[in-house]
């Protein structure tokens, strides 16, 4: 099947397929309380409730998980709150077990990206054993390989805290004890449940949120310019990175995000170019941020600070229709690399995060080795310009540090 590569281009000679996952939208202040009668809603007794220790002391969790309290034993969440940075493989499989043991039959999700991963490993690991490794994707000669899973899974109901959107997509990474992210994609573990409260974001220190919102406008960013975009993406991919800046515009101007201003369109606008990149995927900003994010020890957000300038820099000059279209959704003064890249980064730069790689004290001896790994990662395959070395990607590497 072809792909849609022009944004202008006449509907008659457009060809494509889009998928959408089976998913239900809940957004709206006091959403939360929501959560049970939802999860009840898919079938849900027994949930397993995922979470970090420091989500689990918020007085919205409480709030989320209050619905399931009046009922009897067999229906008391079972709460796991060890959720350590990038979802660790093996610890994903312990909770895995407990949730097993304890006879869950469906997983709720409070946190951000690592929270939402280690929800859907655990769903994979109910559905499938210990083994899930055999299900991880590959980059084989240009395309992307691996195993699908057919086990039924259970059903997920997702509570983000940050924008993320990790629990929108189908795809997932657990980090193996040698810093490895292994890749995971299955439709099934897409969210069927997404409760979005505003309230979330209520007093959201201004470093995170820089962070998690770099990462939602790199989702933006790539959607416009994957190879495996489609018309709808696009329309998703635009609208969504509207709404975050001006979400961010209106919470940068209060100096944090308050309940009003910004939050509600930072959330749906994390939503979109989620659901954007379900079928336009991700390419270099994403593959480069997941081999460098357990090397730096930084949190997935603040990588994607830091590498969105250059992977745009890399990649819009192949893509001219491109940074049009990314002008106009966040307007920009005009669609040069510099007006983009200005629009988009002073977000971070306001926030006071860190801009180069050496402020991370890799080494720039490092940076080599760290761009062979990034040149074997799935996500290369629907990079708008052909990377035909390891060596392109060490160029880009050497300009972040
Ligand atoms: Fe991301």
């Amino acid at each position: 099947m072809p792909t849609h590569t022009d944004p202008l281009q006449p509907a008659s000679t457009l060809a494509f397929v889009h998928a959408f996952p089976r998913q239900r939208l809940v957004q709206g202040a006091g959403a939360i309380d929501r959560v049970a009668a939802e999860a009840l809603a898919e079938g849900m007794h027994r949930p397993f409730v995922v979470c970090s220790a420091r989500g689990r002391r918020s007085p919205l969790f409480a709030r989320a998980i209050a619905g399931f309290e009046g009922g009897s034993d067999a229906g008391r969440p079972v709460i796991w709150d060890d959720v350590p940075l990038h979802a660790p493989l093996s610890t994903t499989l312990e909770a895995s077990a407990l949730a097993r043991r304890e006879g869950c039959d469906g997983i709720v999700a409070f946190g951000g990206g690592s929270v939402s991963d280690m929800a859907k490993g655990v769903a994979l690991a109910l559905a499938e054993g210990d083994g899930i490794e055999r299900f991880a994707l590959r980059h084989e000669h240009g395309r992307i390989v691996g195993t699908p899973s057919t086990a039924p899974k259970v059903p997920l109901v997702a509570i983000p805290t940050t924008l993320s959107g990790a629990e929108v997509t189908p795809g997932f990474s657990l980090t193996r004890e040698d810093a490895y992210k292994v890749l995971f994609r299955d439709q099934q573990l897409a969210a069927r449940v997404l409760v979005f409260d505003p309230q979330v974001l209520d007093g959201m220190p201004y470093a995170l949120l820089a962070g998690t919102l770099a990462n939602a406008l790199a989702h933006g960013c790539e959607a416009l310019y994957s190879s495996a975009r489609t018309p709808v993406s696009d329309l998703f991919a635009r609208e969504g990175l509207a709404r975050l800046v001006a979400g961010a515009d209106a919470a940068f101007a209060e100096n944090g995000v308050r309940a009003g201003s910004g939050a509600d369109d930072l959330l749906l606008g994390s939503y979109l170019v989620a659901a954007a990149i379900i079928n336009a995927r991700t390419a270099l900003h994403h593959a480069t941020c997941h081999k460098l994010a357990p090397v730096l020890g930084a949190s997935h957000g603040e990588v994607n600070a830091l590498v969105l300038p250059h992977a745009l820099a890399f990649n819009l000059p192949a893509c001219p229709g491109v940074a049009a279209d990314l002008a106009r959704a966040i307007g920009a003064t005009d669609a040069s690399t510099a007006a983009l890249v200005e629009r988009l980064e002073r977000y971070a730069r306001a926030a006071g995060l860190r801009r180069t790689l050496r402020e991370f004290g890799i080494a720039r001896s490092a940076l080599a080795e760290v761009a062979r790994r990034i040149h074997a990662e799935p996500g290369l395959t629907f990079n708008p310009r052909p990377i035909e070395s390891a060596a392109q990607i060490e160029a880009m590497l050497q300009q972040a540090w």
